[in-house]
């Protein structure tokens, strides 16, 4: 991929920056072509110095004029306004990336008032240690080489995939909200070990290690997780008593029922947005 290509970041927070790793990671912009804007000057200073690339607090549409592809890393609720502040200088030709969590593309495209190539991307916090799990959706505007621009910029970071946009909410519940139940799993493995008697740095440590090993071996055996928990499994064992302890409390059933409301709360979300933002694009 050329790396003559120009990119725009607007809003450079957690997401924003972890992009920026990536794409200066992957090369596929060199730093003097990156332009990241924030709000506040100190988060542009912040910015500016981490990456060594140009970094403003405002002039989005001076930073979105110059490039080729433009990457919307603010809020949602801010998604409206710095489209609105960009779409007149927007041109066919250049590529929207918006990390915006429940704004659909429609949204996107209704607001910049144009028929472009628009990517909407569903990434997690683990980005910011190159461990992120990345779902991107397309419009039909996006070419073979812009599908594989944006897989290579989030494979930087972790691992990426496309999906059809429907699916968005549940990925949203499995991998956007994801890391905080796994958050919930080691702080219940490192109090079950304080409780019975480890410290709790060896606490920490082993829970940590536990789960990161445990995800590295679905990865690379490409076994079913169950059968790899049958693996660790011995008749009259210990492991079989601890599970049997979460069949009882229904661990399973319970994450299950989780990803099904969370799905909903997205539904929910992108509605109340829709119902929001109705009329955008309009004036
Ligand atoms: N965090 C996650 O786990 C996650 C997961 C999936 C998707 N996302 C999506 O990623 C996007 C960013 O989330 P985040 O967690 O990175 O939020 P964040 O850390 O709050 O970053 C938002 C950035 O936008 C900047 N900003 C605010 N108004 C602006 C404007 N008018 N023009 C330019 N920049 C502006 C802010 O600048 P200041 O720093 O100066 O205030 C801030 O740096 C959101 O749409 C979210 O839905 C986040």
């Amino acid at each position: 991929m050329s790396s003559g290509l120009k990119i725009a970041v607007l809003g450079a927070g957690n997401m924003g920056a972890a992009l920026i790793g990536g794409i200066l990671k992957t090369g596929v912009a060199q730093r003097e072509r990156i332009w990241a804007t924030v709000r506040s000057e100190e988060r542009a200073a912040e910015v500016a110095s981490r990456f060594s690339i140009r970094a403003t607090a405002g002039c989005n549409p001076e930073a979105a004029r110059e490039a080729d592809l433009i990457v919307l890393a603010v809020k949602p609720a801010t998604l409206p306004k710095v489209l609105k502040e960009i779409r007149d200088v927007l041109r066919d030709e250049q590529i929207l990336l918006s990390l915006a969590a429940a704004v659909p593309i429609a949204l996107i495209e209704k607001i910049a008032a144009r028929r472009m190539p628009v990517f909407r991307a569903m990434p997690n916090i683990p980005v910011v240690v190159e461990e992120g799990a990345t779902a991107v959706a397309a419009n039909g505007c996006c070419s073979p080489e812009q599908r594989n621009l944006v897989l290579e910029i989030f494979r930087a970071v972790g691992v990426a995939v496309f999906v059809e946009e429907d699916l968005m909410h549940v990925v949203t519940a499995l991998s956007g909200s994801g890391p905080a139940y796994v958050y919930m799993v080691i702080e219940a493995l490192i109090a079950g070990g304080l409780k019975m008697g480890l410290s709790r740095e060896i606490s920490t440590r082993l829970a940590e290690q536990t789960v990161l090993g445990a995800a590295k071996q679905v990865r690379e055996s490409m076994l079913h997780p169950a059968v790899l928990r049958d693996q660790v499994i011995t008749p009259g064992g210990v492991t079989i008593s601890a599970i049997h302890e979460l069949e009882k409390h229904g661990l399973r059933s319970m994450l299950i029922s989780a990803i099904e409301t969370a799905t909903h709360a997205s539904v929910e979300r992108t509605r109340a947005l829709l119902a929001q933002f109705d009329g955008d694009g309009q004036d």
